[in-house]
This record gives C-alpha cells, structure tokens and sequence, in this order.
C-alpha cells in the first residue's frame, strides 16, 4: 500500500470522520459510533464514518478501519482520508491499513484493489505515520502467517520466517535448535509434543540488540503450534476445524520482532517461539506418561491436548537459564476456557509481578489490544501436583478454571523472573463477520500491545 500526507485531497473518493454531534448535521445519518453513510456527487464519493461523542484513540482507530474496509468492497483504487485533528493521525493511519486487510491468498479472484491511501489534514507529522504503518503492517503480517493453511506454515517454516528477518536486520541475530538439538539439550517436553508429526520441532530463538549498553533485556515467548489436532486425545469435529490459529502466539512475536527492527527500538529483546506440530500417529507422545522436562521437573501427561503449556515450559525454563532476562512475557492461545471467560476482545492475563502487570493492562487500553488479569491462587496451584510425577499438564478441578491452573502449571518454569502470560485463545481469531480492526480469522491479538509495551 502507498501511503502519503497531503495539504489537500487528491482522489474523488474521500473518507471523512465525523463526531457524533457533526454528523446530525448530515442530513438522514444517525451517527452512532462507527455507522457509516454514503453520499455521491458528479465524480466524487463521501464517506462519512463516525468515531461516536468524541476523537479517541479507539474511536479513531476502528472507525477509519471500518470505512476503509467499505472502500475495499467499493473496489476502489486510491482514497484521501481527512484526518480530523494532528493527535488522530496514528489512529487512523493505523486503523486505515488494518481494515484494509484482506487475506487473499486463496482466492483465485482477488477482490481488493486499494493501492493508495492519502491522509489529508494540517500539521500532520510524517514520522507518526511511518511509526503507524510499521505497526499495522507487522499485525497484518502476523495474520497472514496465522492465516495460512497448517501444510505451509510448519515448524521449521516458522524457523524460516525469523531468519529472513535475522536477514533483513542486522540488530536482530537468529538461532534455531533442530529436533536433534532439541532431544540432545533435553527439551524433552517440545520434543515429546512434536514427535508424532513428519515436520519436526523447532526452537526459534531471535535476539534483538537496540542498546548494547543496556543491560536489560525482556524475553516474549509465542506458542507455536502450528496445528493441535489434540494428538492422542484427538479433537473432535467442530473444535479442530480452526486449530491452525495455535500458532497465534509465534505469529504475534514474529510480527513484534518486525516491527521492533523496523522502528530501531532502543532495547534489548529475545523472541522465543518453541514451535511444534501436535500430531496424532504411529509416533505421538502417550497420554498418561510421564516426561522430563528441560527444568528437571517431570511432568505426568493426562491430556496431550494440554500440549501448549508444555512446549511453553520447556521455552521459558531453557531461556531463563541461557538468557537470563529481566522479565518474561508469553503470548499463548492456551485454552479454550479463556473465550468462556473474558469472550474473543479481551486477552487473559496472569502474572506473578504486579508493576509488569499493571503497566501491560495499561498498554492494551492505549493501544485497543485488551488484556484483564486473573488470579493465580495456591489452590490452582495444588491443582497442578501430581501423585506419580511433580506435576501434571491438566487440573484436578475438573471443568473449573482452566485457563487459570493452564497459567498455575507455567508459573513453575519461570523461577522467579517477573513473568506475564496472555491467553489469547479468545482473541487471535474472529470467527464472526468483521468489526472495527477486527477481521474474520486471524487478528494479530497481542502484536499492537506488545510493540506499545515494548517501545514505553
Ligand atoms: N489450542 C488449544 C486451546 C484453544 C482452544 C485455542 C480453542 C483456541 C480455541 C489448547 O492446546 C487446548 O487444546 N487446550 C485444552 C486444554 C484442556 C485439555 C485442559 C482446552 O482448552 O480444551
Ligand atoms: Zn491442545
Ligand atoms: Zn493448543
């Protein structure tokens, strides 16, 4: 997509934003938030869209994401967009090329023919754009990767994904332990996930050096199962349909990583996906065994659909010990429970640091990529035990609290490095129509909150 500044608008095709209270002005439009009218005249189409009473962040965002996503279907080609005020320029250049999504590529016809964008208004600084741009473009990028069929996205592809981007960047160094390095170094729960399947297991680990003479450095994990068939607890029609979406938490670290290169972000970052097909065959791993993890915990295997959190603990535990970083974040489309919970707009968080929390709740109200936390008790805790090993991967509590024992069963893998983890099983993936930034399918669920934690 091209996309400019302008004094004035250039194309016969405009995108206006309106308050609630200018657009009663409009003859016939009730102008309730992010309800969009259409007038004609000669040449020219107006697209009145409004952000509700007042110029928000969020009003902006997915009001200029939903009147871009009419002009697609419109099928037009370039569009000026009146940005209201300066402070509305990331918004809208962000919510622009987010609802300017489409996913394409398995369409033999492709629908949409938007190249060019203009945002036109005074005062609007360059540099705010190009900073919008290069977060949408890395959230569109994560939902192509999630989009993509399971059969091309596997794990040694992830593997490739972040060496391209190892290529593209010389801040960002990348190594990548093969299955044989996986069962040599011990990371005997990402190997037993990833056994059964002919496309073998990576660890993909990406460091990014922003400030060499920063001693800090924070770690964001992405679960990467590229597809969770459930294994020997098979899924059963209608939960397996979608499940090329479990590999939302790598996808979301390899579009943070894009970006955070792309921005020269001076800090100190590791992206770590441990990515993993879970599949059923002659070779998958047994529900009821037992396995070492790389930590020395051992872990009793109930569910091997429960498989998220153990190539997560193997990650969390390898790094921490390697890399030792300053605070941990893991990005996981862990349970199912989570959409019962909080439904697909709001991610879960749990953490055993109350500032880290505090501050990632306040990243996702600024940026519109929500989070809630949950509590993580000593009962979930107790949950967890094991009366064969130390720990077993699914709750004693049946049918209760599932995200949060998910979330109890990584905390004994992070010793004692502040560490949040963001369930974001509910959120990575729209099953409905499109609303606001919102698309059908993959969303990129975490890549706005974290590049916007990240950057603070
Ligand atoms: N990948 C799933 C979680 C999931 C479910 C993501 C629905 C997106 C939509 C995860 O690996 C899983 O299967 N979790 C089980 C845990 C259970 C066996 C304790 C679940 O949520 O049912
Ligand atoms: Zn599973
Ligand atoms: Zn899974």
């Amino acid at each position: 997509m091209n996309i400019s500044i302008g004094k004035t608008e250039q194309f016969s095709t405009k995108i206006i934003l309106v308050s609630g209270e200018e657009a009663r002005d409009i003859r016939d439009f009730d102008g309730k938030k992010h309800s969009i009218t259409l007038r004609y005249k000669d040449e020219e189409t107006r697209v009145y869209v409004s952000v509700g009473e007042e110029y928000t962040f969020d009003s902006c965002l997915n009001a200029a994401a939903a009147a871009v996503r009419r002009i697609v279907d419109l099928k037009r080609e370039s569009v000026s967009v009146l940005v209201p005020k300066a402070s509305c320029l990331t918004p809208v250049v962000e919510g622009a090329l987010l609802g300017a999504y489409r996913f394409e590529a398995y369409k033999s016809e492709k629908k949409s023919c938007l190249k060019t964008l203009e945002f036109v208004g005074s005062d609007l600084a360059e540099e705010d754009m190009e900073k919008a741009r290069i977060i949408a473009e890395a959230t569109n990028y994560s939902r192509d990767l999630v989009n993509k069929n399971a059969g091309e996205i596997y794990p040694d592809m992830l593997a490739q994904k972040a060496r391209e981007l190892g290529k593209k960047h010389s801040a960002l160094s990348v190594t990548v332990l093969d299955e044989k390095d996986i069962e040599k170094q011990g990371l005997n729960l990402l190997y037993a996930v990833g056994k059964g399947s002919p496309t073998p297991p990576r660890l993909i680990i990406m460091e990014y050096t922003g400030n060499t003479d920063d001693e800090k450095r924070s770690a964001v994990f992405g679960k990467g199962i590229t597809f969770d068939s459930g294994g020997q607890n098979l899924k059963p029609s209608g939960s397996i349909e979608n499940m090329r979406l479990d590999m939302g938490g790598a996808g979301a670290v390899l579009g943070i990583m894009k970006a955070l290169c792309e921005l020269n972000v001076q800090k100190n970052v590791i992206g770590v996906i441990p990515a993993a097909h879970n599949a059923i065959g002659r070779d998958s791993y047994f529900t009821g065994d037992v396995y070492d993890s790389w930590s020395g915990k051992t872990v009793e295997v109930l569910n091997t659909d429960a498989e998220g959190r153990l190539v997560l603990a193997d990650a969390l535990a390898y790094c921490k010990a390697t890399y030792n970083p300053t605070e941990m974040i893991d990005l996981a489309t862990l349970t199912g429970a989570i959409l019962v919970a909080l439904g697909d707009t709001v991610s879960g968080l749990f953490s055993n640091d109350k500032t880290l929390a505090a501050r990632l709740f306040t990243s996702g109200e600024a940026v519109s990529d929500r989070v809630w936390e949950l509590p993580i008790r000593d009962e979930h805790r107790k949950a967890m035990e094991s009366d064969i090993a130390d720990l077993r991967n699914i709750s004693k509590i049946k049918r209760n609290a599932g995200s949060i024992t998910a979330a109890a069963f990584l905390e004994n893998f992070v010793s004692h490095t502040p560490w949040a983890h963001l369930d974001i099983a509910g959120t990575a993936w729209n099953d409905s129509e499109p609303r606001g930034i919102t698309p059908k399918y993959a969303t990129g669920a975490g890549v706005r909150l974290l590049v916007h934690y990240l950057t603070q």
